[in-house]
This record gives structure tokens, C-alpha cells and sequence, in this order.
């Protein structure tokens, strides 16, 4: 049986090789297995859990649609929309901020991780943002979420808002219980600076991250200037642990070349860096100019991406309100 697939993206600026290879090149897969049936939002009630300058996002959520088309998403197969435009949302987010507990929030590793120091100047928005997750997830009947691993906790999270719901309204599986997707390999890309921080659109250097939207010479810049160690290219897995940078970029390499790290390994082995990094730097140019191109292409055409967006937010809309029309009955309202 085919699988029911959701997956959200916030609109928060340039997507990068981290949310390529964590989450978009499944979402590519996916919507390429016949059977499946796919949802891919583009999350802007999540964006504005942080400032976002208006004009800015309306940019960036064509950008986020743009990207998903230029990856290979089809949006004649898959739906493709924004999440404001669904009233069921924000709806469904409220309904199932009264199930969930407070316990289970305070526990939100990335709270934690954006909210900072000063947790009583973030927003009510950024704490409860794994509600409006687990809205997004089950208003569809998503059967399989696939993410990143930095989000395995916002659906644990969601399983259980799921299974309390219907424990507490006795309706056994109104709600269903989504599996998380994560790549079993490389579902942690780091940053270029630093192997131990993930590759990320808010880090302030450019140089942590590839961009979609780079060119050739920015790649070539960018590998250039990534972090290595003075070592010669490892040998064994066991080699690698201890060495963060090396460890990211033989995953990145492996992950575009679809080879297992040990082949990557073998292949590179004894070698110097900079010959592993014209390597890596040839395959990044690949896999990245033409989708770079592509987007820089849609971008010119706003009208198309308003239009696929108003097409998706139709046919997300009528799934989602029937579902709420029954959550209504199932509360007595
Ligand atoms: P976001 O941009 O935070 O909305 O993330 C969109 C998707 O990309 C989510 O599924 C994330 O888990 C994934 N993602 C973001 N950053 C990374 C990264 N550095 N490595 C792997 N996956 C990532
Ligand atoms: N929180 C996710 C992220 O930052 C984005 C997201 C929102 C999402 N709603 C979702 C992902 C539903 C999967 C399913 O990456």
C-alpha cells in the first residue's frame, strides 16, 4: 500500500545542502513512488515564531516553493501550498495545544536550543511550535513524516499528542500514529566551519553552509575554505569519529555520489585533502548548479508560483476541513 507522506519547510531564507540531503531528496524520492501520496508545506506560521521581515518571507516562501520544484517535486503528483492558507491549522494547533502537556513541551530540545539564555523574551509561538507540528501531520492522516533528524523529537512528540487524543475521546485510530523517515545515514549535515554544529540558514558565515541558490565559483570557494585537519584522508570508520570535519565532508561526498561511507573511504584513503576536495567540489556542481539554476529561473516567474501554491492550499483545504468538521463532532462542539 502507498504511503500517505507530509513534510513541512519553514520559509526562513536560502535552503541549503543540510535540507537538501536531510529532507528534500527524500521528499524528491517519494513523490516519485507511484503509490504514494505527498503533502509539502511550506510552513510560515512556523516562521514567525522569530521576527520575519513581511516582504522578506512573501519572498522567501516563493523561494522555498521554487526550490522544491527545481529538486524534482511535481506538483501535478504531489500538493504543494502554504500553511496560512489553511485556516485548519492554526485551528487544529490550538484544539491539540489543550491535549498536550506541558511536561512534554518543557522537554523540546530545540526550545531549549532557540530560545537561548533569555527564555522569557521568546515568543508563546516558538514554544508551542511542535503543536502546530503535530497539526500540519495529523489534520492529513500522514502515515510517514520524512525529516531531518533534529525533528525525530517534534514527532515523538506528535505520536503522543496523537494516541492521548484519542485515548482521552475514545476513538481508536481517528488519529493516525505517523512513523518518522529520517535517513538512516548523513541526516545530520554539518557545518563547513564546525563538525560539530549543524549546517544551518541562521548561522551568521555564509561560508558554513552551500546554499541552492550558489554558483559555481561560490562552491568552489566554499570547499576551498572548509574545515579539515592536517591529517592525510582517513582509512577506517573508526578514524573518522574522531575527526568531526572529515567525517561531514566524506558524508556529504558519499550521500551526492550514492556510495556507502566505507566506499568512500576505500576510494580516498591515504590521499590528501585537496585532491578529496576537487572531488567533492565536482560532484556538489553536479548535483547543485542545475537545481541553482532552476530556481533562479522560477523566481522570475511569480505568478506560476503564486499559482501552484493557490492550487495546493485548495486541495490541502478540503482535506483538512473535513477532518475538522469531524474533530468538532468528536469534542461536542
Ligand atoms: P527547516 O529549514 O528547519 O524547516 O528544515 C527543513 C528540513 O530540513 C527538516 O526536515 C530538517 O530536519 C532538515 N534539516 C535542516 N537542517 C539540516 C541539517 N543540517 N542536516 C540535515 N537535515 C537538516
Ligand atoms: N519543524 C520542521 C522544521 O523546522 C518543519 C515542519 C513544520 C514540519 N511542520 C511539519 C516537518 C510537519 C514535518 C512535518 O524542520
Amino acid at each position: 500500500m502507498g504511503k500517505k507522506i507530509f513534510s513541512g519547510v519553514q520559509p526562513t531564507g536560502n535552503l541549503h545542502l543540510g535540507n537538501y540531503l536531510g529532507a528534500i531528496k527524500n521528499f524528491v524520492d517519494l513523490n516519485n513512488e507511484d503509490e504514494n501520496d505527498c503533502i509539502f508545506c511550506v510552513v510560515d506560521l512556523h516562521a514567525i515564531t522569530v521576527n520575519q521581515d513581511p516582504k522578506e518571507l512573501s519572498n522567501n516562501i516563493r523561494g522555498t516553493v521554487a526550490t522544491f520544484l527545481a529538486s524534482g517535486i511535481d506538483p501535478k503528483k504531489s500538493i504543494i501550498f502554504n500553511q496560512s492558507k489553511v485556516s485548519a491549522h492554526s485551528e487544529a494547533a490550538w484544539i491539540l495545544s489543550c491535549v498536550a502537556r506541558m511536561g512534554w513541551l518543557n522537554r523540546m530540545t530545540q526550545f531549549k536550543e532557540k530560545a537561548g539564555k533569555d527564555k522569557e523574551k521568546a515568543s508563546v509561538g516558538l514554544y508551542s511550535y511542535p503543536v502546530l507540528m503535530a497539526a500540519d501531520i495529523l489534520l492529513y492522516d500522514a502515515t510517514h513524516v520524512p525529516v531531518g533528524e533534529d525533528q525525530k523529537q517534534h514527532l515523538e512528540l506528535c505520536r503522543d499528542i496523537a494516541q492521548k487524543f484519542n485515548n482521552d475521546f475514545k476513538t481508536n485510530d481517528f488519529f493516525k500514529i505517523p512513523e518518522p523517515l529520517i535517513q538512516k545515514e548523513f541526516s545530520r549535515i554539518m557545518s563547513l566551519k564546525d563538525g560539530l554544529k549543524k549546517m544551518s540558514k541562521s548561522e551568521i558565515s555564509d561560508l558554513s553552509r552551500i546554499n541552492l541558490t550558489d554558483t559555481k565559483d561560490e562552491i568552489i570557494n566554499k570547499i576551498k575554505k572548509a574545515k579539515t585537519d592536517p591529517l592525510p584522508m582517513p582509512s577506517t570508520i573508526d578514524d573518522l569519529n574522531k575527526r568531526p570535519e572529515a567525517k561531514n565532508l566524506i558524508g556529504i561526498y558519499s550521500s551526492l555520489a550514492d556510495l556507502k561511507l566505507e566506499e568512500t573511504i576505500n576510494k580516498f584513503s591515504g590521499k590528501n585533502f585537496s585532491e578529496f576536495k576537487e572531488n567533492l567540489t565536482q560532484v556538489l556542481i553536479d548535483k547543485i548548479i542545475p537545481i541553482s539554476v532552476e530556481i533562479k529561473k522560477l523566481l522570475d516567474d511569480k505568478n506560476y508560483l503564486d499559482e501552484i501554491l493557490l492550487d495546493g492550499s485548495k486541495k490541502a483545504g478540503d482535506i483538512a476541513s473535513k477532518k475538522i468538521k469531524k474533530i468538532h463532532e468528536i469534542l461536542g462542539f
